[in-house]
């Protein structure tokens, strides 16, 4: 354990390890707010060991939800999970730590698209190519969800079927969620051409939460699309309309990670005025773990997730 500068996190994590924190009533609804969720890109340090993402369940960091990125459609005979083939054994350290965070309670998805771009227009094109390659990895790594982060243009309808073909084979409890840019749920900037209001009303379902194929939105207030330095832009999405409970705001774990990073003080006082002004809102999700969460505030990725529990669910 390190010595924190700040003090920041610890005497938290301290009394966490005597209450505990509410993860586990968290996994029994897809609907339970607040929601504290983390992306995983960065696997290993640049000499190839793994970050062990156990830590994040042994040091009670009171996570919701874990998002695996990046899913690649590259040819229907080679799928990547970022730089390598998801059927590589290169991932098999990666399934162990998957089954620990579970039995932990904590939800794992997996996250498709990003920054780079063709998995989305594989999909729309090659629908029956590619869909059950993406069924049979979810179905075989026991995986609770599938994060869309459309960053190139599709069509609508494309969204909508592989949403709706989701739900038909993994069930009403399996989590679908989005990750636009902030200003696209209120039709302004985007990064593909996806209306998301339009998706969201048309992307229906009379059997899962709040009658939605998509349960919430990993919204990125970061890069010039939002800022999560004050209450604004959330507000803003809420006055369009948007309910806060499928609304969760997503920010950078450190200054590394890309522009407009907050600093945990600075989403301190975000995360409790929003807190105050909608008692449903949805949480918090964080780009990402292993590059170095935490590093920006002086703390560990564990005390970082931590620290964001603290402000959300106490
Ligand atoms: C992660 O830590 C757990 C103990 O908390 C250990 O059992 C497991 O082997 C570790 N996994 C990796 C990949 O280091
Ligand atoms: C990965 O392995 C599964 C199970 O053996 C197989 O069905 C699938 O086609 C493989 N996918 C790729 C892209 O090689
Ligand atoms: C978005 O792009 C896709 C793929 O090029 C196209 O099929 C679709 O019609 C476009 N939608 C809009 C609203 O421009
Ligand atoms: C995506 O669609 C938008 C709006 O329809 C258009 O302005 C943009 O040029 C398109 N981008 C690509 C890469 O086709």
């Amino acid at each position: 354990m390190k010595l924190l500068g700040a003090g920041l996190a610890w005497s938290f994590t301290f009394q966490s390890s005597v209450v505990g924190f509410p993860t586990l009533q968290k996994r029994e609804s897809n609907t339970a707010t607040p929601r504290n969720v983390i992306y995983v890109q960065t696997f290993t340090d640049s000499a190839g060991n793994w970050f062990n993402l156990t830590d994040l369940v042994t040091e009670q960091s009171g996570i919701t939800h874990v998002i695996l990125a990046s899913l690649h459609l590259d040819s229907p005979t080679q799928i990547h999970l970022n730089d390598n083939d998801i059927n590589s054994t290169y991932w098999d350290p990666l399934w162990p730590m998957v089954t620990s965070l579970q039995s932990a309670g904590v939800k794992v998805s997996l996250m498709m698209g990003g920054a780079a771009a063709g998995s989305w227009a594989r999909i729309a094109t090659d629908f029956d190519v590619y869909y059950p390659e993406i069924l049979s990895i979810l179905r075989s790594h026991n995986l609770d969800g599938f994060d869309f982060d459309v960053e190139e243009n599709v069509s609508l309808d494309a969204l909508v079927k592989l949403a709706q073909q989701l739900d038909t084979d993994l069930g009403t409890d399996f989590i679908l969620t989005g990750a636009p840019v902030a200003t696209a749920l209120v039709n302004e900037g985007n990064l593909d051409n996806v209306s998301w209001p339009l998706l969201d009303a048309t992307a229906t379902s009379s059997t899962r939460p709040n009658g939605k194929l998509f349960n919430w939105y990993n919204t990125q207030f970061y890069d010039g699309w939002g800022n999560a330095g004050t209450p604004t832009t959330y507000e803003n999405i809420i006055s369009a309309g948007w309910d806060p409970s499928r609304i969760v705001m997503g920010v950078l774990t450190a200054g590394r990670e890309g522009s407009e990073w907050v600093s945990l003080s600075g989403l301190s006082s975000t995360i409790s005025s929003l807190k105050s002004m909608y008692s449903d809102f949805g949480g918090i999700s964080a780009w990402e773990y292993g590059g170095g969460a935490g590093s920006s505030d002086g703390v560990t990725p564990e005390q970082w997730v931590a620290t964001i529990s603290s402000y959300l669910f106490y």
